[in-house]
C-alpha cells in the first residue's frame, strides 16, 4: 500500500475525517512527500525524529486533505504551546494517530471546537479501568457480559481523549479521565456530563464514535453556552 496518501475521507456529524496511511518504518520522511506540507510545517517536521516525524507529517496532510474537501487551504498549522493545531478562527480541527495511520477532523468553526481520537482493537488490559473511569461508569462496565467490557473501555477512553482536545482551547490545562463521565448509547452517539475540577463552562458537549476500516473513531464537539 502506498504511504502518505489519503486511505478514505468520510463525512461525519462533526465534520469531515480523513486517514492517510504511514509507513511501518520510522525511515525519514522524503522531500516529496515534506513538499505536500506548507513550507513552516516542513520545516518543522524536519526538525523532528523517527516515528515523531512520521506522525506529525501524517497529520498535517490529513488535516490538510480534510480542510479540502470542505473547499478550504489551510495556512501552516504549527502546534501551540499546548500542543494543538495552531488553526484559523473560521475552521475547527483535530488530529490523532497510531503507529501506520493518522486522522484529522475539520470542519467550519462556528464558535465550537473538535476532538478527534483513533483506537487499535488491542489485548484487553482491564486493570488500566478504575484511572480513566468514574464509579458510575465502572458500574455500567461490571454490568456488561465480559467479553464486551473492554471494548466499552476502550471506547469511553477514546471518547475522553477526544473530549480532552476539544475543551483544551477553553480550560487550557491538563483535564484528568475523571473529571467526564461518558455514558455511551448504541447508536454513535454518548451522552457526556463533565466534572471539571476547576468549574469551567457550562459547555455543550457532542460525542460520536464509530468503526471505520475497523478502527474506532471518536469525536467531540464543544461550544461554551449561556449559564
Ligand atoms: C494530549 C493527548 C489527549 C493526546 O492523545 P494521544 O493518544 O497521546 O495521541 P493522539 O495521536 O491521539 O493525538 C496526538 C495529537 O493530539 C493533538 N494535541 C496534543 N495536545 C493537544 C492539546 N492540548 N489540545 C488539543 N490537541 C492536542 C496534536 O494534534 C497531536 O498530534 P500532533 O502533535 O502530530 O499535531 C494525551 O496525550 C493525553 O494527555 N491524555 C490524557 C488526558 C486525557 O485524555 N484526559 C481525559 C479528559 S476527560
Amino acid at each position: 500500500m502506498s504511504v502518505y496518501q489519503p486511505l478514505y475521507h468520510h463525512a461525519t456529524p462533526h465534520g469531515v475525517v480523513t486517514a492517510v496511511s504511514l509507513p511501518e518504518t520510522p525511515s525519514p520522511v522524503p522531500d516529496a512527500v515534506l513538499s505536500r506540507l506548507a513550507p513552516q510545517e516542513a520545516e518543522f517536521a524536519k526538525e523532528l525524529r523517527g516515528f515523531r516525524q512520521v506522525q506529525f507529517v501524517g497529520g498535517r496532510l490529513a488535516l490538510r486533505s480534510a480542510a479540502a474537501q470542505l473547499g478550504m487551504k489551510l495556512p501552516a498549522a504549527l502546534p501551540d504551546e499546548r500542543g494543538a493545531p495552531k488553526l484559523p478562527p473560521r475552521v475547527a480541527g483535530s488530529v490523532s494517530h497510531k503507529r501506520t495511520i493518522a486522522v484529522a477532523m475539520v470542519a467550519r468553526a462556528n464558535g465550537r471546537t473538535l476532538g478527534v481520537d483513533v483506537e487499535e482493537y488491542l489485548p484487553a488490559r482491564m486493570s488500566i479501568a478504575p484511572k480513566i473511569l468514574r464509579p458510575a461508569e465502572l458500574e455500567a462496565l461490571q454490568a456488561l457480559p465480559e467479553e464486551n467490557q473492554w471494548l466499552a473501555l476502550v471506547l469511553r477512553f477514546s471518547i475522553k481523549e477526544s473530549i480532552y482536545k476539544a475543551i483544551d482551547p477553553y480550560v487550557k490545562r491538563y483535564v484528568g479521565f475523571h473529571e467526564a463521565e461518558v455514558d455511551p448509547d448504541l447508536e454513535g452517539a454518548a451522552r457526556v456530563s463533565l466534572h471539571l475540577k476547576n468549574g469551567e463552562g457550562p459547555f455543550e458537549v457532542d460525542a460520536r464514535y464509530a468503526w471505520l476500516e475497523g478502527r474506532l473513531l471518536t469525536s467531540v464537539r464543544i461550544a461554551p453556552t449561556m449559564a
